[in-house]
């Protein structure tokens, strides 16, 4: 059976791919510093906890197993908090991951699926947006991902390393099963935040900009369920394994929900009523933001199965209760 790395695997993405990655036959080895993950997320997995710029550590385990492929889940992900700490992000995201990546061509590891996101393409000139929309990041966190992007490209070049960089839209849900799901501090993310204010009583969710130029006013985003992200992970390391060359993907539904739209399917899905008001605009969001993953259906041969944004919701509010009863 395959032995996968996958660094930041305890993490909200991360352990749903873990999760697939068992059932799909793979053998996932999760390595993760625990800074912002859980061990409980990937309970009956092998867990290594340590850090991607721990180059030394790197080389031990890539030495010690025979590592098929790495996907990396250890990034920082908070838009704000990138601007107000930049250094923070491109130490982490950037820096490290080069130190990663030293680590995977000195010991001859040269597969890597990549976590990239549709904050890399900043202000879109045209939606949907598909891989060849230019690229320009608005942010220090978009820029992070889109300079490893630049990074895989030249190591591909040079050492023939091979990628698959994906770009998520806005992921979102959680595993059916309840047992795992997103887990923030601080949370920023709509649906987690929209279900809080259900559950707690001193939360009110603030609408960030209701002047957009939308339907509604809000901004439109394309949810996409965390599963279906995991599926399509396992579906690029079968490519990769097949001697897939590099390439990038989108992974979104193609359809787009304003933030009003959201807050009253998280009204239909669980009968209670939001707590909200109407804020300024959050600096930095675009009107709309849809991807075409017209690319990613025709060469992997991904579906997503739970597109329903009722779905996406349905599975964020058991996970919610579940860990509100756990004290998570
Ligand atoms: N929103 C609110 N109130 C909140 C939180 C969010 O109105 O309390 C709005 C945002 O303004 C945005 C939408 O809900 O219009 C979705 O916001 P999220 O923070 O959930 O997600 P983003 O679209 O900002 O971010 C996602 C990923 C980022 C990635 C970005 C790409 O989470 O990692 O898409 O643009 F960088």
């Amino acid at each position: 059976m395959k032995e996968i790395l996958v660094t930041g695997g305890a993490g909200y993405i991360g352990s749903h791919v873990v999760k697939m990655l068992a059932k799909r036959g793979f053998v996932p080895i999760v390595l993760d510093s625990l800074e912002n993950g859980f061990a409980d997320f990937v309970k009956g997995h092998e867990l290594i906890m340590g850090d991607i710029g721990d180059y030394g550590l790197l080389t031990n385990i890539f030495r010690k197993r025979k590592i098929e492929c790495v996907m990396n889940f250890a990034s920082y992900i908070a838009v704000g908090e990138s601007v107000e700490f930049p250094l923070k992000y491109y130490l982490n995201n950037v820096a490290k991951t080069c130190e990663l990546f030293r680590a995977m061509i000195e010991c001859n590891v040269k597969r890597f699926i990549f976590s990239s996101t549709a904050a890399v393409y900043g202000y879109p000139t045209r939606v949907p947006i598909d891989e060849e929309s230019p690229l320009a990041p608005i942010n220090p966190y978009g820029r992070t991902k889109f300079m490893i992007e630049q990074v895989l490209r030249d190591l591909d070049e040079a050492y023939g390393m091979k990628f698959i960089a994906l770009r998520y839209f806005n992921a979102a849900g959680a595993d059916p099963s309840g047992e795992i799901g997103e887990s923030h501090t601080p949370e920023t993310h709509l649906i987690p935040l929209v279900l809080r204010s259900i559950l707690d009583d001193n939360y009110v969710l603030t609408v960030f900009g209701t002047d957009y130029n939308t339907p509604d006013g809000t901004c439109i985003r394309d949810y996409i369920h965390v599963n279906d992200l995991a599926d399509a992970h396992v579906l690029a390391l079968e490519k990769l394994l097949g001697k897939g060359e590099s390439t990038v993907y989108n992974l979104g539904n193609g359809r787009g929900f304003t933030v009003m739209e959201v807050i009253q399917t998280v009204k239909r899905v669980t009968g209670k009523e939001p707590k909200v008001t109407n804020g300024p605009r959050r600096a930095g969001d675009p009107d709309v933001l849809v991807a075409s993953s017209t690319k990613a259906m025709k060469e992997l041969g991904w579906k997503p199965s739970m597109a329903d944004l009722e779905t996406i919701v349905e599975t964020a509010w058991r996970w919610e209760k579940q860990r509100k009863r756990k004290g998570w």
